[in-house]
C-alpha cells in the first residue's frame, strides 16, 4: 500500500517523527523473537515462520543470508535540553514496512537541524528520538507492497538488496534505519557512502535553494552568511558555477581562504569588519539580489540594509537563533521577496527527489560541488555530543559525519 500524501508532509518530518509506522519508527514487534535472524534467500522462508508477519514482509526479499539483531544501538534522546541529554539508546530492530526500505547505516550526516531537535526548537512527538536526518549505507531488504514494486518512479530508483544507498531520515544515528522509499537514492558508482551521507542534506538544499527560493543567474551578486560551512561551502560553489558573483561572511581568515577555495569572490570577516558597508561597498551602494542566511537571528537586520530593490532574501536557518517575528510592512521598502523554505518541500515528490539528487550527485561527479569534510566523529553518546559542540561552537568546516559501521 502506497502512504497516504499527508503521511509523507515535510512540515510532519520538521516536526519531528511520525506515529505511522510506514516513516520507520521501531515498533518492536516484528523480529524480536528472532535473535539470530536469517533472512531467507530467494524467498525462502525460515522453517515454521511462514504464517508469521516476518514471512509476509521478507518473503520476496531475495538478500543475501545475514544475521540481524533483535535490538539495535542508536544515538539520540530521551528529553530535550543540553549537549548532555544525548544518549547511547537501545532500540527494537526497525520494523520494515511495506514502502520502506531497510538500510544498514555506514555513516550519518551531522546537521544544524540535530541541535535544533535535541534543544526542541523543533519539536520531537515521542520518545526515545535518534537524532541524525541524513544516512548512508547498504540495502538489506526492499519494500514489499505490490503498488509501489509497480510504481514507475519506484523502478527509476534502481534500488536493490546490497546496493550503496543514501537516505533522508530523521533517526539516522542509528544501525539500522528503515526509510519510505521515497527517501531513498541509490549511490552512482563513482560516490562512497562517506561522501554521499556528507553531501545529500545539504547539497540537495543548495541545489533546490539556488534553483528554486532564488534562481540564481550569471550577473547576480549573492551574500552567503556561514559561507565555510557544510552548507555554505555547497552554495558557494553552486552559485560561482551560475556565474554570479558570491559574497559570503564568516569569522575566521582560515575560514576566508577555504571559502574562497569554493568559489566565494568575496568573504566578509564579520568579527572585524563592518558588515553592511562592506556589502554595500562591494555593490557600489545597490546591494545584493539575493541572501541565502543560514545564521537567522544576528544578520536578519543586516540583511534588509543589504538587499538590493526586489532583491530576495532567503532565511535559511537559525545558527544563531530563530528570527523573531517580523511585520511583513517592512518589506515594502525594496520590494523585498522573503521566504523561509526547507529543503523537503522542494523534493516532496519522488520526482522532484529522484530529479534534483541525480541532478546533485553529477554535479560532485564532474568536479563542479567537492564535498569538504570537516571529520569523522565516533558512533557513541560522547562523539556526537562532540559534533554538536563544534558545530554549535563554530569551530568546524564542511561538514561533520558520524561513522556508524565499516563498510
Ligand atoms: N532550510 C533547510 O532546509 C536547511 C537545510 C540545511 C541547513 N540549513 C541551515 O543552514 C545553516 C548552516 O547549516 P550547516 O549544517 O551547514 O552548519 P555550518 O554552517 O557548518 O555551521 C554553522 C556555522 O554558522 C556560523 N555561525 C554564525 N553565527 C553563529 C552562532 N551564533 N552560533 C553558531 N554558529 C554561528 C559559524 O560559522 P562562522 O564561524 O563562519 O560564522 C558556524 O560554523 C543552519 O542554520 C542550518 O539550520 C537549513
Amino acid at each position: 500500500m502506497l502512504l497516504p500524501l499527508r503521511a509523507h508532509h515535510p512540515a510532519r518530518s520538521l516536526c519531528g517523527p511520525l506515529t505511522n509506522k510506514a516513516w520507520g519508527r521501531p515498533s518492536g514487534l516484528l523480529l524480536r523473537s528472532r535473535v539470530p535472524l536469517r533472512l531467507p534467500i530467494t524467498g525462502a522462508v525460515p522453517a515454521g515462520a511462514q504464517s508469521s508477519i516476518y514471512a509476509r514482509r521478507f518473503a520476496t526479499t531475495p538478500t543475501a543470508r545475514m544475521s540481524l539483531p533483535s535490538k539495535i544501538s542508536a544515538i539520540g534522546i530521551n528529553k530535550t535540553g543540553d549537549f548532555d541529554v544525548i544518549e547511547k539508546l537501545e532500540l527494537p530492530f526497525p520494523q520494515n514496512a511495506p514502502g520502506n526500505v531497510l538500510i544498514k547505516v555506514q555513516y550519518g550526516g551531522v546537521n544544524f537541524i540535530d541541535t535544533y531537535f535535541r534543544k526542541g526548537l523543533y519539536p520531537i512527538s515521542q520518545f526515545p528520538q535518534a537524532l541524525g536526518r541524513e544516512a548512508a549505507g547498504e540495502v538489506i531488504a526492499l519494500p514489499t507492497d505490490e503498488s509501489v514494486l509497480s510504481n514507475e518512479e519506484y523502478k527509476l530508483r534502481g534500488l536493490k538488496v546490497g546496493a550503496r544507498v543514501a537516505a533522508n531520515t530523521l533517526g539516522a544515528f542509528s544501525e539500522y534505519v528503515s526509510v519510505p522509499w521515497n527517501k531513498v537514492y541509490a549511490l552512482p558508482e563513482h560516490l562512497s557512502t562517506r561522501v554521499a551521507a556528507a553531501s545529500l542534506l545539504q547539497g540537495a538544499t543548495a541545489l533546490t535553494f539556488v534553483t528554486e527560493a532564488y534562481n540564481v543567474q550569471k550577473g547576480d551578486v549573492v551574500l552567503v552568511h556561514t559561507v565555510a560551512g557544510g552548507l555554505g561551502l555547497i552554495f558557494a560553489q553552486l552559485i560561482k558555477a551560475r556565474g554570479a558573483t558570491v559574497i559570503g561572511t564568516t569569522s575566521t581568515p582560515e575560514k576566508a581562504a577555504l571559502a574562497k577555495a569554493h568559489g566565494a569572490d568575496h568573504v566578509i570577516l564579520y568579527t572585524k569588519e563592518d558588515l553592511v558597508q562592506r556589502v554595500l561597498e562591494l555593490t557600489n551602494g545597490e546591494g545584493v539580489h539575493a541572501i541565502f542566511d543560514g545564521v537567522g537571528k544576528d544578520t536578519f537586520e543586516a540583511d534588509l540594509k543589504v538587499i538590493r530593490r526586489k532583491g530576495t532574501l532567503v532565511s535559511v536557518g537559525n545558527a544563531s537563533g530563530a528570527v523573531p517575528p517580523f511585520p511583513p510592512l517592512r518589506l515594502v521598502e525594496k520590494n523585498v521577496k522573503l521566504l523561509r523554505p526547507t529543503l523537503d518541500n522542494y523534493i516532496y515528490t519522488p520526482e522532484e527527489g529522484r530529479t534534483y539528487v541525480t541532478e546533485l550527485f553529477k554535479l560532485i561527479e564532474n568536479g563542479t560541488v567537492k564535498i569538504n569534510i570537516h571529520g569523522d566523529y565516533p558512533f557513541t553518546a560522547e562523539g556526537v555530543q562532540q559534533s554538536q559542540k563544534d558545530l554549535t561552537g563554530g569551530k568546524t568546516t564542511g561538514k561533520l559525519l558520524i561513522k556508524i559501521s565499516d563498510a
